[in-house]
Formats: structure tokens, sequence, C-alpha cells
């Protein structure tokens, strides 16, 4: 195993922001992890990094980019993945195959291995419907975990393992050969009657192009985390409220409460889509996006999320959390953005 030293981790990042690491290694085997483990530094995974922010001086220990590759067919409709492939080519080659489960989640940056972490969804479908194995290391004891999705504790946007000290080696899907059954209204608007598994992965990448949700080096609002905000979930009560003043506020039924839209939130609570704030802003498209013009900084971004973080209780008494991982902060840098 190969130990780089002093390297920036701006570009491996999509906000392209933040200062250097002081180690760097890529493991592509589970033994090669444990040899990771072993050098007892303070250690952080990096995946594709489209849901991290870097402090301007970086981290100081040792960042594992995991490269495993594979992904292997048993039975048909059962697929084992390495955590280092590339999410939507995974999701390309199920389409391909003609296995439906995953064409909804088409278009989303970063490793398999890092989806079951935040429970990754869009348009109606999420990785908990179809995951049924996650095989982890234990970072304190270089076990192996095999988990099921009950193990893991999926809701939305989360999972057991944003607690656990466990870096995601494999993650297994079982997956099927019906015919795609599309949940997202916005999409069952897109494509009415009996869709193609192609044609849904088509019409998904198009809407998510559509609010700047693929990466695409032509576009002004790429250097972004895609969300920055999870969608609140609140009581009931709390809603109603608000909805008795805003009649035509978006609400999803969920399990834990009513799911508010966080982007409507902030863009009702003033902050406009396009909103400048020197090197970083909102997103032309999507006002839930927060982006990095270039010659930014991350305490400059994390500025902007804490006035959307205030805005939106000013207005509304709901307090919206980020979405993606802050690395290397201390906590007067995240006050006002962390709870
Ligand atoms: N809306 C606004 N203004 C905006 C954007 C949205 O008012 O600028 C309102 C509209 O009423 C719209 C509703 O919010 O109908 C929902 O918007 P959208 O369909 O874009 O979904 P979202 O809730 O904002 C979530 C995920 C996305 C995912 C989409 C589609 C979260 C935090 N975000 O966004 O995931 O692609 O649904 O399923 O749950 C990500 O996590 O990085 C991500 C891009």
């Amino acid at each position: 195993m190969e130990l780089q030293h002093h390297v920036p981790l701006a570009p491996l990042t999509t906000f392209e922001l933040g200062g250097p690491a002081r180690a760097m290694c890529t493991v592509t085997s589970e033994t090669a992890l444990r040899e990771a483990i072993a050098l007892k530094m303070p250690m952080f995974v990096l995946g594709g990094g489209s849901n991290l922010v870097v402090s301007d001086r970086g981290f100081d220990g040792l960042v594992v980019r995991i490269g495993s590759r594979g992904i292997r067919v048993h039975d048909d409709d059962c697929v084992e993945v390495e955590a280092g492939e590339p999410w939507d080519d995974f999701v390309a080659s199920m389409v391909e195959r003609g296995l439906t489960g995953v064409e909804c989640l088409s278009g989303i940056p970063g490793l398999v291995g890092a989806t079951p972490i935040q429970n990754v969804g869009a348009y109606g479908q999420e990785v908990a419907q179809t995951i049924v194995r996650v095989r982890s290391v234990d970072v304190a004891t270089g076990e192996v975990r095999e988990r099921t999705p009950e193990e893991c504790g999926f809701r939305y946007r989360h999972s057991g393992f944003k607690a656990w000290n466990e870096v995601v080696t494999r993650v297994t899907f079982r997956l099927s050969r019906s015919a795609p059954v599309l949940r997202y209204a916005e999409l069952q608007r897109a494509l009415p009657g009996a869709p193609a598994l192609r044609e849904v992965r088509d019409t998904v990448i198009k809407l998510r192009r559509s609010k700047s949700m693929v990466i695409d080096p032509h576009d002004d609002n790429r250097r972004s985390a895609g969300s920055f905000f999870t969608n609140p979930i609140v009581a009931a009560a709390k809603a109603d409220e608000i909805a008795a003043s805003f009649p035509d506020m978006p609400r999803f039924a969920d399990d834990a409460g009513v799911k508010l839209s966080a982007g409507w939130l902030i863009e009702r609570a003033g902050m406009a889509k396009g909103t400048r704030r020197g090197n970083v802003g909102i997103s032309s498209k999507h006002a839930l996006a927060l982006v990095h013009h270039g010659g930014g900084s991350a305490l400059e971004l994390l500025a902007l999320a804490r006035e959307v973080v205030a805005a939106v209780h000013a207005k509304f008494g709901v307090t919206l959390r980020p979405e993606p991982v802050l690395l290397g902060f201390t906590s007067d840098e995240t006050r006002g953005v962390l709870p």
C-alpha cells in the first residue's frame, strides 16, 4: 500500500473546495484496508467526493480512497457490487441487462459503497428498497460484518452507518425482471403509459440535468453536492400551522411525520435561485443546491449555508440540516449549520 503525502482534496470533491490531506492511499481489497487501519491515523474514507465539504485547512489525517471493483450477478437477479464501483456505471449496466430496481437512481454521482450510508434516493426509489446485504469492515477491530437491511437501520437519507465506525466494502442488491413502476409524480407526468427501463433512465437523467443535478463541465451550477439540505420531517401539527399561512406549501406523508420541501422553504424564506454571495451562491436551477462559482472558500460556503438555515428558521420555525459530510471543521465554524 503506497502512501502519498500532502494531497490536495479540492480536485477530488465536486465542490472543488478545501485544503489538503496529510496522507492518502487507495485500497483495492479488505486486506489493504486493514493495513490502512493499522497505521492508526485519524482516517476518512473518500468515495466520489460528491457529498462532501472539506475545510480550507484540509484534513490532518489519512484519506482512504476505495478502489475495489467488480459486479457479480447470481441467480439472475441478485447482484454483488464492490464498494469502489461508480454508482451510475452500475445502474447503467443493470438497465442494460433488463434488471429493474435502481433505474430511477440514474445520473447520481459517487461510488456504490457510499449509497447505503445515507440511503441514497431519488424519483421514488431509495437503495434500501433493493439492498439485501451490506458488508463492512469495523475500523476499531478490522472485523468483517454482514448486515441485512433491517440491521442497517435505513430511514430517509439515513442509516446506522452514519454512526458506526465502519467502512462499507460490498453491497448486494436484489433486482427483478418485472416492468418498472413509477412512484414520483414528476416522473409519472414525464412518462405516461408503460415505459421501458431505458426510457426511465433517460428521462430521470433529463430531469436531473434540468435541475443541474448531473455533473456537466459546461454547467455554471456544476460545483455542488446536489441537495445541500435534507427535506425536513416535522410533526403534522407543525405542517398544518405553516400551511395555514401558506396553503400552497408542498407536503408529503412520511413514516416519521410530514416531509416538507426544503427547496420550497428556502425560496419562500427569501433566498432565491441564483442568489450570489461572493464566490458561492444558490443554484440558478434548484434552491436546494448551494454552488461554488470558483475561487471561493469552504468558509464562504458555510457562511451561505448558515444564512439559509437562519432565513428558513426565522420564517417558518423549521431547522434545515445539511446533507453533505463536513470534514475538518471546528465546531465554531459549523455553528448555525450543524444542529
Ligand atoms: N421546489 C421549490 N424550489 C426549488 C426546488 C424545488 O419550490 O428550487 C419544490 C417544488 O414544489 C417541487 C418540490 O420542491 O415540486 C420537490 O422538488 P424536487 O422534485 O426537485 O425534489 P427535492 O425534494 O427538492 C429530492 C432529493 C433529490 C432528488 C429529488 C428527486 C433530498 C434532499 N433531495 O429533492 O436528491 O434528486 O428529490 O427525487 O431528498 C440529493 O440528495 O443530492 C438529491 C439531488
